[in-house]
């Protein structure tokens, strides 16, 4: 087994790079830039002009494609959009052009997917992988996204995509913007606070890169979110609690984030539950299946 991670410098990735080589496991990235802090070889592409080298698909049985601008990193203008979108489908189609040119056939092609398909609404039903698309921007870049990924099957015996709720971790993704105003004395749930935040611990989804990777029965959608169902209030006020912070101010009205970020905000004003069944049905063991034990991972390693 070899495998090329695309994105692999970013949190997922990361941690995946570091849990392959503990297995012995030959991996190498393909990235916008050539530096590696994992000594392990990095080729460059540049997907807005088609460039790739084509090198670095020598040998490799499987593919997990994680590379994309990020969707809450800056507000949604137009182009943006655009940004968030192509970089997720124009990075996956290069390189499905590229297998198929050199004939290269793959094992797996694993693809990150966001619950975003479900949409940014606030309902209180729970999301299974049966259910259609929402129809707004976050959900159609994941059916951009996944239909990319689809294409796959031409070429790979099986193609996985994981709808990956809010990655927990101490020193990057959302947590690390969550948990400052919290340190700070200032910490307040946002909107309602009743939207739900399907979340999975950094370990967890690293470790399930790892499985899907390993494990052929793994084939399809899977939603990748612990199995504890939380809203918005309740993580904030657990941060709190695992930080021994107060948390007594009300809470941040929808239009201060709304006049702030735009539409982006919809992403943290607003969410839906999503369920991890099918993911525990194929096997998969949550190390930190509730956020208490999560978050006391997190802050007091
Ligand atoms: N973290 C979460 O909470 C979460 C939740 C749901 C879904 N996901 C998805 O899972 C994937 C991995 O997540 P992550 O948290 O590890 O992401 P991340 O830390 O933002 O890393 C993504 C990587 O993608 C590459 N990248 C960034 N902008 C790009 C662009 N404009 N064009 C091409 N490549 C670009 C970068 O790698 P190089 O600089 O090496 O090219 C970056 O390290 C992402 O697609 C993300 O949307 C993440």
């Amino acid at each position: 087994m070899k495998v090329l991670i695309t994105g692999g410098s970013g949190l997922i990735g990361s941690r995946l790079t570091t849990l392959l080589k503990e297995k012995n496991i030959e991996v190498v990235h393909l990235s916008r830039s050539p530096s590696s802090k994992f000594g392990i070889k990095v080729y460059q592409w540049d997907w807005k002009k088609k460039e790739i080298d084509e090198n670095c698909f020598n040998g490799v049985t499987d593919i997990i494609h994680l590379a994309g601008a990020g969707i809450a990193d800056k507000p949604w203008t137009m182009s943006r959009k655009h940004e968030i979108i192509k970089s997720r489908v124009e990075t996956a189609n290069l390189i499905f052009e590229s297998l198929k040119k050199l004939n290269h056939p793959l094992n797996s092609y694993i693809s990150a997917s966001g619950i975003g398909y479900y949409g940014a609404i606030t309902t209180d039903k729970v999301f299974t992988e049966e259910d259609q698309p929402h129809d707004d921007f976050i959900a159609k870049s994941c059916i951009y996204w996944e239909k990319s990924a689809d294409q796959f099957s031409d070429i790979a015996s099986r193609v996985v995509k994981l709808r990956t709720g809010v990655v927990l971790d101490k020193n990057s993704g959302a947590l690390s913007k969550m948990d400052k105003t919290v340190k700070f004395g200032i910490g307040a749930p946002i909107g309602t606070g009743k939207q739900a935040m399907p979340w999975i611990h950094i370990e967890d989804i690293a470790n399930l890169y790892l499985e899907t990777l390993l494990d052929n029965t793994y084939n399809g959608i899977y939603n990748a979110v612990a199995p504890q169902q939380v809203n918005n209030e309740e993580v904030t006020k657990e941060i709190a609690s695992t930080l021994n912070k107060p948390l007594f101010l009300p809470k941040v009205p929808a239009f201060v984030l709304r006049t702030i970020y735009g539409e982006l905000s919809d992403i943290v004003l607003k969410g839906s539950y999503v369920s991890a069944k099918k993911l525990i049905k194929a096997g998969f063991e949550f190390q930190f299946p509730l956020l208490k034990q999560a978050l006391e991972d997190i802050y007091k390693k």
